[in-house]
């Protein structure tokens, strides 16, 4: 970690970095509706329920784990990690030498990660995107799905998940994406979650420098991969 807490609670099975702590407030909040459902028990469940499906049926929305290429003992970060499966699968990619952890800032998300998925080589902290709380270069490849359409400066967000990518390590993004309706969708009330246009992720992943940029758009999900030079 950058800045070791003095003392750590982890009294949820969790790392809580956001609790009490006034690194809570340093970053953009997102106050709309979809995020206030991920942030609450029963909205946390039914996401739990969904995803679990879709992940099952729908072949967009099956993490690339082979492409992400995980060493044996490596280790790998989960950013908006919510119930924690996609976690749980980088770390049996990396192996029982290796290390996977999950991100999120929402309490319930978190508790049903922990209950479902924390293990000897899987285990989550409550800390925001925009400030991970990690040393630069420390994980060998990093994920985010369905996450940074919630996030108030997703740039800051890729800032942090480049930086903390060791060199040749691998990223995989997953979003949301409007479609054709996307012009259209901006203007109207969208509960808090931004339409990323066809190319703005990939942009963003080569202006910090990152290399072997795809992006793939499959009906309305767009995955943004990446390698660290
Ligand atoms: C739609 S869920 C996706 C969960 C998981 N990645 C998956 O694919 O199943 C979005 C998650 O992002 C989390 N999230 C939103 N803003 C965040 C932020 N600033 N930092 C960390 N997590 C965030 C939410 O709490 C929620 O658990």
């Amino acid at each position: 970690m950058a800045d070791p807490p003095a003392a750590p609670d982890v009294s949820k099975g969790y790392l809580d970095l956001l609790g009490d702590s006034p690194d809570a407030d340093a970053s953009p909040k997102n106050t709309g509706a979809i995020q206030a459902v991920w942030a609450s028990g029963l909205g946390s469940m039914l996401y739990d329920n969904a995803q679990a499906f879709a992940r099952k049926l729908i072949g967009a929305w099956q993490l690339p784990v082979e492409w992400l290429d995980i060493p044996a003992g490596g280790t790998a970060l989960d950013v908006g990690s919510g119930p924690g499966n996609v976690t749980a699968s980088l770390a049996r990619a990396a192996g029982p030498d290796g290390l996977a952890l999950g991100v999120d800032i929402s309490e319930p998300m978190l508790a049903r990660a922990v209950k479902a998925e924390a293990g000897p080589n899987v285990g989550f902290l409550r800390a925001d995107a925009q400030r991970l709380p990690f040393r630069d270069e420390t994980f060998d490849a990093v994920t985010s799905l369905a996450v940074l359409q919630l996030i108030p400066d997703p740039q800051a967000a890729l800032s942090e998940i480049a930086r903390v990518l060791k060199p040749g390590g691998r990223v995989a993004i997953m979003v949301p994406t409007a479609g054709r309706g996307g012009q259209l969708l901006r203007l109207l009330p969208n509960g808090g979650v931004h339409f990323f246009t066809e190319d703005e992720l990939g942009d963003a992943f080569e202006d910090l420098g990152l290399t072997g940029v795809r992006t793939k758009t499959l009906a309305n999900i767009q995955w943004v991969r990446a390698r660290k030079p």
